[in-house]
């Protein structure tokens, strides 16, 4: 689109048992572009009477539709097609991505391949669920069986809209759930285009359900819904908490991806170019707003003073901008709401530590733009070392010796990531086992693979998402024991 020309403002309506529909009380809210500050769409504004409709049509779908019934060898195919649409289409899902959340095109284009991968690879898994035969001792045939454990209600966020729906929808379906999935209120635009596949690719009605709404009002109702088997979050620890209080009162099985404040631990013998790098791309790719951002940069005090100013240096050469450019390696936040709260943080920052760059708004005349931010000389106990800020922002943390290091890195209330740089394995290795995450990369820091398992330790949540792991979080374990003998028990 030419520049000064405005986006057409789309109505979207939401997918329930296979039907394109308003909300039933017909309202409907804005759904921004955070580079140009203007509505790109309206969506309608879900409810808890919306909720019940869907959760009704995937329950429906789960007990007489048939939809756990189909074979795995269908299921999978299912998600093999809804894959090619994925990558028929990639360019413009893509596009609309980076529109409505700000990442670089570039950065959304990735996005969009690991979305597609995600579907190839639970299309496959499909067939690979696989029970057990126990060797109970008796005359007996003592058999594990998986199966699906039914309705998922699915809440997801706004960082990775595209990915984190697949994230959830591909092991659900390939285990033989159905779904309900709330995308956030920032970003439902391109969960709402996929769902415009799904009869093609033959997904039955009833069987993935997309509300649209905000949290209280549609996703809270989710969470509460007796119907709903299972949920499966990703957002704030916030919000966390209360889904697992209010799931209890059902007895729903809940996996949580909460977040971090990851660190990424510099020993003085890393290989100092590789390591400049990859601190800031552990804590500047998308924005920053990643759960596993590495926003505690822990650098060994032989290096500590020359890593700043090389890091300052290469983050001064950082192109914001638009995010349709593809020269550009940083957009603005998602929202004026995510602007506020990280722009609140670079204050709480210059009363706490010395700031190296940034500190504030990027200057561009519209857009939720924050300069790429490192504050140095931080104290641990310090909020911005200890609370996820969610934006482009890190903390740099001096620590003497590995013993320091690992100490100062578990120092945290969440456990979802850690990275270390060394050249010595045995350093590497000792710090590998020490740090207490989910996710431990060694000389990198960000790569995620569907085939591994994602998730966190402690507030980081519970549960794990893709490879095996995630498809295990929408199965139920039944035993069965099939009797051998043909006399009676002999008992009484
Ligand atoms: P949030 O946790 O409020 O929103 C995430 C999702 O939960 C959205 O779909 C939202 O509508 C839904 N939600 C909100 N309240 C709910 C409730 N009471 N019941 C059910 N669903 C509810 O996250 P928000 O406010 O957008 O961001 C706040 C902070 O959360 C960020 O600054 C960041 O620190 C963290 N966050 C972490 C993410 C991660 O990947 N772990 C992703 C997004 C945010
Ligand atoms: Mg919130």
């Amino acid at each position: 689109m030419p520049a000064g020309v405005k986006a057409e403002v789309r109505a979207y309506q939401v997918y329930v048992n296979g039907e394109w529909i308003d909300s039933t009380s017909a309202k409907t809210f804005p759904v921004y572009d955070p580079s140009t500050e203007e509505v790109i769409a309206r969506v309608p504004d879900c409810n808890a009477e919306d909720v019940n409709r869907a959760v009704a049509a995937a329950r429906a779908a789960f007990d007489h539709g048939g939809w756990p019934q189909t074979t795995a060898q269908e299921r999978g195919r299912i998600l093999f097609r809804l894959a090619d649409k994925i990558r028929q289409n990639a360019a413009m899902l893509a596009e609309l991505e980076c529109r409505n959340c700000g990442k670089p095109i570039v950065e959304a284009e990735f996005d969009i391949n690991d979305v597609a991968t995600c579907f190839e690879y639970y299309g496959g898994l499909a067939t690979k669920i696989l029970g057990y035969v126990n060797p109970v001792p008796d005359n007996a045939m003592s058999l594990t069986l998986k199966e699906p454990i039914g309705v998922a209600g699915q809440i997801i966020p706004w960082n990775y809209p595209l990915l984190m729906a697949a994230w959830k929808l591909a092991p659900a379906l390939a285990a033989g759930c159905t779904c309900v999935l709330k995308p956030a209120e920032q970003t439902p635009l391109t969960a709402l285009e996929l769902a415009k596949w799904f009869s093609d690719v033959g997904l039955p009605p009833g069987v993935v359900n997309i509300v649209t709404g905000f949290g209280e009002t549609s996703g809270a109702p989710i969470v509460q819904h007796p119907d709903v088997n299972k949920i499966a979050f990703t957002g704030s620890a916030a919000v966390g908490k209360i889904i697992v209080k209010q799931a209890a009162d059902t007895v729903k099985r809940v996996t949580l991806e909460l977040g971090g404040k990851s660190p990424n631990i510099f020993f003085a013998d890393a290989d100092f170019e590789a390591a400049i790098d990859g601190a800031l791309f552990g804590v500047f790719i998308n924005q920053g707003e990643v759960c596993s951002a590495g926003s505690r940069i822990l650098v060994q005090r032989p290096i500590y003073k020359k890593f700043v100013d090389a890091m300052t240096a290469k983050a001064n050469k950082i192109k914001l901008g638009a995010p349709l450019e593809r020269e550009t390696k940083m957009g603005p936040l998602v929202s004026k709401e995510q602007y506020d709260r990280v722009c609140s943080y670079l204050e709480i920052g210059k009363q706490e530590a010395k700031v190296a760059t940034g500190g504030g708004r990027a200057k561009f005349d519209k857009g939720f733009y924050v300069q790429p931010t490192i504050f140095y000389d931080v104290d641990n106990s310090a909020r911005i070392a200890q609370e996820e800020i969610f934006g482009p922002v890190a903390s740099v943390i001096p620590f003497e010796d590995e013993k320091d290091a690992v100490k100062i890195a578990n120092d945290s209330p969440y456990g979802l990531a850690a990275a270390v740089w060394t050249r010595d394995i045995f350093k590497a290795f000792r710090a590998v086992k020490a740090l207490r995450a989910g996710i431990v990369w060694v000389n990198h820091m960000q790569p995620t693979y569907v085939e591994a398992p994602w998730g966190g330790y402690k507030q980081s949540g519970f549960g794990r998402e893709l490879g095996p792991w995630g498809i295990e979080e929408y199965l139920e374990t039944k035993q069965v024991h099939i009797n051998l003998n043909e006399q009676p028990i002999g008992w009484y």
